[in-house]
């Protein structure tokens, strides 16, 4: 196949950031995606709907003359998050979900939540009003191992929380490991997940091949071989429980090529080129457009997008960086190939 034309898809989990690196970031999503979930960790993070709304405005007016693409906004949930917040969230008609990162899991996850009984008013609130809970999920105990983290949080946080709050319904984000998939697949309606090409495309073995990789490194960090294929085979298989989210999450060079560097894969550039590698080196490409473009919208009561995009199959070398700010943004697969190309733009609906 040479050419592979589907429903214009979304991005279910994104980092766009703020100010210049918003405006670095934001064409290369808008150019491939109708509608991103626009993620509130940014510093001080966005735990209200007015700051919510305050963000989308600078979201849209960092696009790009002439793109579509719709920011959806989530709101940090915080320990101290008020039950009222999500009525205020819900009435805004722009707000479609809260996020949960337990305090101390990643990335500006200072202001997250340090114990889960916390919030239970607000996730009440939300299992009543049909709000989407997103979850970060893995435990922030520094005594267990970290590949272990994300079943660990399920056995002792999600599966608990699933049971107490049957209306509730759950992403279960960027999800690493064989466990999560049978969580996922063996849970009650309501409960789905998103899943980053990173994972489906690399193993753990990425963080050390020729020494240490800090742009290979994101959290939860890539597993092994055994887990990355337990995912893409759950993915190619067309379950409706599966999405996209590529969790692109730029950073400075300079905060990722240090001592101590930021966890954090930036993929906008290929945000579904790299899937398209995925789906293919499975045979599974008729499988692409579900996972991309259909059961994500579905699982958030949204339409489908009308419009396509066309992919060909014609090699591309990605840059060494990016402009990024003041700084530079090394991309996903710099100075490599991949296999996919995005074609131009058709104003041609889907049929
Ligand atoms: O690798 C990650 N980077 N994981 C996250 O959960 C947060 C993200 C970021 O914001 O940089
Ligand atoms: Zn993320």
């Amino acid at each position: 196949m040479t050419a592979l034309t589907i429903r214009r898809p979304d991005d279910w989990h994104l980092h766009l950031r703020d100010g210049a690196e918003l405006a670095a970031v934001l064409p290369f999503s808008a150019a491939r995606f109708a509608r991103a979930i626009v993620m509130p960790n940014l510093k001080p993070a966005v735990t209200s709907t007015a700051q919510a709304l305050d963000y989308r405005r600078r979201v849209l007016a960092a696009l790009p003359a002439g793109a579509a693409f719709e920011p959806l906004m989530t709101l940090y949930l915080t320990d101290d998050t008020p039950a009222a917040e999500v009525e205020r969230a819900r009435a805004s008609g722009c707000v479609f979900g809260f996020k949960l990162y337990p305090a101390g899991a990643t990335t500006h996850s200072e202001s997250g939540v340090t114990d889960i009984r916390h919030i239970m008013p607000v996730l009440e609130r939300m299992a009543e009003l049909g709000v989407v809970l997103q979850v970060h999920g893995e435990v922030t105990d520094p005594a267990v191992d970290v590949f272990e983290r994300e079943p660990r949080f399920i056995e002792r946080t999600l599966a608990p929380l699933v049971e107490r709050l049957p209306q509730l319904r759950i992403v279960f984000e960027h999800i690493t490991t064989r466990a999560a998939v049978n969580f996922v697949l063996g849970a009650r309606a309501g409960v789905a997940a998103t899943v980053t090409p990173q994972h489906l495309l690399m193993n753990r073995n990425a963080l050390f091949a020729g020494g240490i990789r800090p742009h290979h490194y994101c959290a939860p960090v890539l597993k092994a071989e055994a887990e990355r294929a337990a995912l893409l085979s759950a993915v190619t298989r067309g379950s409706a429980r599966f999405f996209l989210g590529t969790d692109s999450a730029p950073h400075a060079r300079r905060a990722k090529e240090t001592a101590c560097g930021c966890a954090g894969i930036f993929s906008a550039h290929a945000g579904i080129e790299l899937y398209a590698e995925a789906f293919e080196a499975a045979g599974a490409l008729d499988k692409l457009e579900g996972f991309a473009a259909r059961h994500g919208a579905d699982f958030y009561g949204l339409p489908h997008n009308a419009a396509t995009l066309t992919l060909v199959r014609e090699p591309w070398k990605v840059p060494d960086h990016y402009p990024f700010g003041a700084d530079q943004l090394v991309p996903l697969r710099a100075g490599e190939r991949i296999a996919w190309r995005l074609a131009p733009p058709t104003a041609r609906p889907h049929p």
